[in-house]
């Protein structure tokens, strides 16, 4: 295998994607870049500018000043907005809601693809997202489209949700991802799809473990075929 590789893990949000990613890139030695961070620090930027997220044109405009980049710290991520260090503001539903509307524009994805490439040519990586394995690394040595059905995501976020003692409704988790997946997978630019050379996984019926084996097993027979 050649020194740079990488792996584009792709699929929709709850589907385990950046539990998985992270245990991947450890055990093989890598670095783990979440795209999803990106986007999101680039939300937080224009909510913070009083950004319409109906408004392609301002957010053309606005994301052009937002200078995102990702350093790391004891091998966690760390997403830099202007110099500032995001990481720990991005995870709310409010910057959530954001990402998925601002995701959808062409100058915003451009941007961040282009960040997203260079770090794929510098140093090996498992790189997770929703369009890595389709436009970001198209010639990545191993993609994996990772899914599973929305009443199990919904279940697994209203799980990690109550654990926090949040008080939340399944049914409504349930509406949210639904509604996101479909923006997601309708989008004009990049929509979120299984690449042709992908290997589906759906973990609805998987331990965190099976599915770890099962991605370790998909990356050796790519190494060792
Ligand atoms: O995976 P996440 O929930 O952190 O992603 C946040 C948003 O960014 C989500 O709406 C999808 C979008 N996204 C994208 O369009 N392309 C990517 N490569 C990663 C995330």
């Amino acid at each position: 295998m050649k020194k740079v590789f990488s792996v584009a893990i792709d699929g929709p949000a709850g589907a385990g994607k950046s539990t998985i990613a992270k245990s991947l890139s450890k055990k093989l030695g890598v670095i783990y870049v979440d795209t999803g961070a990106m986007y999101r620090a680039m939300a937080l930027y224009l909510l913070r500018s009083g950004v319409d997220p109906e408004d392609s044109a301002a957010i053309s405009a606005k994301c052009r000043e937002a200078d995102i980049s990702i350093a790391f710290e004891d091998g966690v991520q760390q997403v830099m907005l202007n110099g500032e260090n995001v990481s720990g503001l991005i995870r709310t539903e409010e910057v959530s809601r954001m990402a998925s509307k601002s995701s959808v524009n062409a100058d915003v994805r451009a941007k961040l693809v282009e960040l997203q490439q260079k770090l794929a040519e510098k140093e090996a990586l498992v790189m997770d997202g929703r369009d890595i394995g389709t436009v970001v690394l198209p010639n990545a040595e191993v993609k994996i489209y990772l899914t599973a059905s929305s009443a199990v995501r919904a279940k697994r976020r209203y799980d990690e949700l109550k654990a926090k003692g949040e008080d939340c409704d399944l049914v409504t988790i349930e509406a949210d991802i639904i509604e996101r997946d479909h923006r997601d997978m309708t989008r004009e630019i990049s929509p979120l799809k299984q690449a042709e050379d992908a290997v589906l996984v759906d973990t609805s019926d998987m331990s965190i473990e099976e599915v770890e084996n099962c991605l370790i097993g998909i990356v050796e027979d790519k190494i060792n075929g």
